[in-house]
């Protein structure tokens, strides 16, 4: 079996469901985020910061091709893992990746003002037009699509299941 991928946006509940589906199907939980932290011995913010985005997008690819000959895996990747189309190519091929689709106002209300998601530090307008380009991306990439509104984490759980 494929390892299983959960792409969406920040404060989409990829960590939260991801270890919940681990604990259910009984397979290791893995965060790139976490991954890339431990390989860099950096937080998030100290990486933008220190090296910019892209040295940060080359380690989500990385970490990406890595996982993708394990087995019995369930990660949580970052929000932007869909900017770049060789990481689209990977999830639609090597993983079975699942979007979890959450609306704007909900993701605003989750993540209030949260100083360890650099990209997240824009206007309310900047925040929409990335939220508003990347979900074409995030279907792209997807064989699934599990709304989260209004669902608990055991109810997004059951449905993937
Ligand atoms: C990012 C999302 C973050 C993290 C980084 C960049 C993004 O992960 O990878 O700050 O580009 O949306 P979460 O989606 O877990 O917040």
């Amino acid at each position: 079996m494929k390892p299983i991928a959960l792409i969406g946006f920040m404060g989409s509940g990829k960590t939260t469901v991801g270890q919940a589906l681990s604990n259910e199907l009984n397979h290791t939980f893995l965060d790139t985020d976490r991954l890339i932290e431990s390989h860099t011995k950096k937080s998030i913010p100290q990486l933008f910061e220190t090296y910019g985005e892209a040295f940060f997008r080359e380690q989500e690819t990385e970490t990406l091709k890595n996982l993708s000959s394990k087995h019995l895996i369930v990660i949580a990747t970052g929000g932007g893992i869909v900017e770049r189309e060789e990481n689209r190519l990977l999830l639609q091929e090597e993983f079975l990746t699942i979007f979890l689709e959450t609306q704007f106002e909900s993701i605003v209300k989750r993540i209030g003002e949260d100083s360890s998601r650099p990209l997240w530090q824009q206007s309310l307008k900047e925040r929409q037009l990335m939220f508003d380009k990347r979900q074409e991306l995030y279907r792209q990439s997807a064989s699934l699509s599990i709304s989260t509104d209004g669902r608990s984490v055991q109810e997004v759980v059951q449905q993937i299941m």
